[in-house]
């Protein structure tokens, strides 16, 4: 099943929309597996985004992210990773769709309240590498009735 790593970041926390951002993913369909409230060490965050280190943006995004306290969680579901991009919208929030959350809930790429894996490998690095052993974000293993045929246990999937 794929999975990926979503966190809603410090503005996403102050203007509480973590209960938003849960309740959309879970309409979708998809399943909680994990989740945990922390105060992100500036490690963590570097590893997060080293792959923007050359921006010029770079030390500003630190800045954001351990401004304050992110809600880290891990989510699963079929084709997941690039649904929940899709909820997510355009990093840009002017640019983002209405209907999408950073579309209906932000208007500045440096506080578009949440992050969302871009890949799948990505989604098991974010979940299963630095976030796991910094965080202590754990999966936990259940079954979710309702979601059994998005999960692809359903005789039709
Ligand atoms: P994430 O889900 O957070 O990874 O966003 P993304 O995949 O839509 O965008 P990307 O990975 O390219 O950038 C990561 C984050 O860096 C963005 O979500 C923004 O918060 C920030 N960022 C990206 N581009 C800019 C920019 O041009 N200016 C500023 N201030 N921040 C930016
Ligand atoms: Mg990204």
């Amino acid at each position: 099943v794929d999975e990926t790593y979503i966190m809603v970041k410090p503005d996403g926390v102050q203007r509480g929309l973590v209960g938003e951002i849960i309740s959309r993913l879970e309409k979708k369909g998809f399943k909680l597996t994990a989740l945990k409230l922390f105060q992100c060490p500036k490690e963590l965050a570097e590893e997060h985004y080293k792959d923007l280190k050359a921006k010029p943006f770079f030390p500003g995004l630190i800045d954001y992210i351990t401004s304050g306290p992110v809600v880290c969680m891990a989510w699963e579901g079929v084709g997941v990773v690039a649904s929940a991009r899709k909820l997510i919208g355009s990093t840009d929030p002017l640019k983002a769709e209405p209907g999408t959350i950073r579309g209906d809930l932000a208007v500045q790429t440096g506080r578009n309240v949440v992050h969302g894996s871009d890949s799948p490998e990505n989604g098991k690095r974010e979940i299963g590498g630095t976030a796991y052993y910094v965080s202590g974000l754990k999966k936990v293993k259940y079954v979710s009735g309702h979601q059994l045929k998005h999960l692809g246990y359903g005789s039709d999937s």
